[in-house]
């Protein structure tokens, strides 16, 4: 029968800690079904919870990780992959990264668990790289550890899994409009003043320390990315207003969730992330676009 595996949603960015931060939500999420067929190499049989996706296995990143484990340990195994998708793709939430996670892990447990978790990271980027042209590891690492996660760096990788120190909440707005992680890349800025690198780099290292001394403080103090939320910003309608009341209803912190459209803010209590929902969505009311919010135990 099918071995079912669930990944979640992520937000990675996570202000200062641009590319190299992420952290994992409870909900929504990606499931995926994968169990052995007679049939030879990857198949994709279902696609759930969304119209549009490919079930081409080397089109879907789902079938693309799995070929990848396969090739790896020169594995001719008939694979049969069903996907149950919980949220949209193009959102800012690592949906991509979330889809691959499952698939990593659903393919793993299938084979056996050849891999450990730690090495799925590897196979669910081929994912990334599919589905963006670049393997980053911020969204599809914290997808598969949880918690916060922190990649130090590529060559080698350096995947430094934080957990979640404290409680925390994130409240998400999801503002229905068509951003490409292609577009909010191309408009940064290569350069970094050295002013503004210190002060992001003091930020991040705030951030760290505030998660570890369970300071909610000191991570409010340092949620802040002054090099590339105020270029790509400009790309999301009423971003200032909504990151704004945020913080006037009480959150830590927020910014721009993966390269957008999405806005998330963290909060210390549920109680707080719904409020903070209420007046993110506030913002929107009436602006003609429509929108969709999460609130999740990070
Ligand atoms: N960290 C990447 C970016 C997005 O902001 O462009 C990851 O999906």
């Amino acid at each position: 029968e099918f071995v079912k595996a669930y990944a979640p949603a992520t937000v990675a960015n996570v202000c200062c800690g641009f590319d190299v931060l992420g952290f994992a939500l409870d909900q929504p999420g990606d499931e995926v079904w994968a169990r052995k067929s007679e049939t030879h190499g990857i198949t994709i049989s279902d696609i759930k919870g969304i119209e549009n996706l490919s079930f081409d296995p080397k089109e879907n990143v789902i079938g693309v990780v799995a070929q990848k484990m396969l090739d790896t340990l020169g594995l001719s195994t008939g694979i049969e992959l069903q996907l149950h998708k919980g949220m949209p793709v193009g959102s800012g939430l690592g949906s991509s990264a979330a889809s691959s996670a499952a698939a990593a892990f659903a393919v793993n447990q299938v084979l056996g668990s050849p891999f450990t978790v730690q090495e799925l990271v590897t196979y669910a980027m081929e994912g990334e790289r599919k589905a963006s042209g670049s393997a980053h590891a911020d969204n599809v690492a914290p997808s598969l550890l949880g918690g916060f996660v922190l990649v130090r760096d590529y060559e080698p990788l350096d995947v430094v899994p934080l957990g979640v120190p404290l409680e925390l909440y994130c409240t998400i707005l999801y503002p229905q409009i068509e951003l490409k992680t292609s577009l909010s890349r191309s408009i940064l800025k290569q350069e970094i003043p050295l002013k503004k690198g210190i002060r992001q780099w003091g930020n991040l290292a705030g951030l760290m320390a505030g998660l570890l001394k369970k300071d909610y403080d000191l991570i409010g103090r340092s949620l802040h990315d002054e090099i590339f939320e105020p270029e790509r910003s400009v790309l999301i309608p009423l971003f200032k207003q909504v990151k704004a009341a945020a913080i006037k209803a009480g959150a830590l912190g927020g910014g721009i969730s993966g390269s957008g459209p999405s806005i998330f803010a963290l909060s210390a209590s549920m109680q707080q992330a719904q409020a903070v929902k209420e007046a993110m969505e506030a913002i929107y009311a009436g602006s003609g676009i429509e929108t969709k919010t999460y609130v999740s135990q990070v």
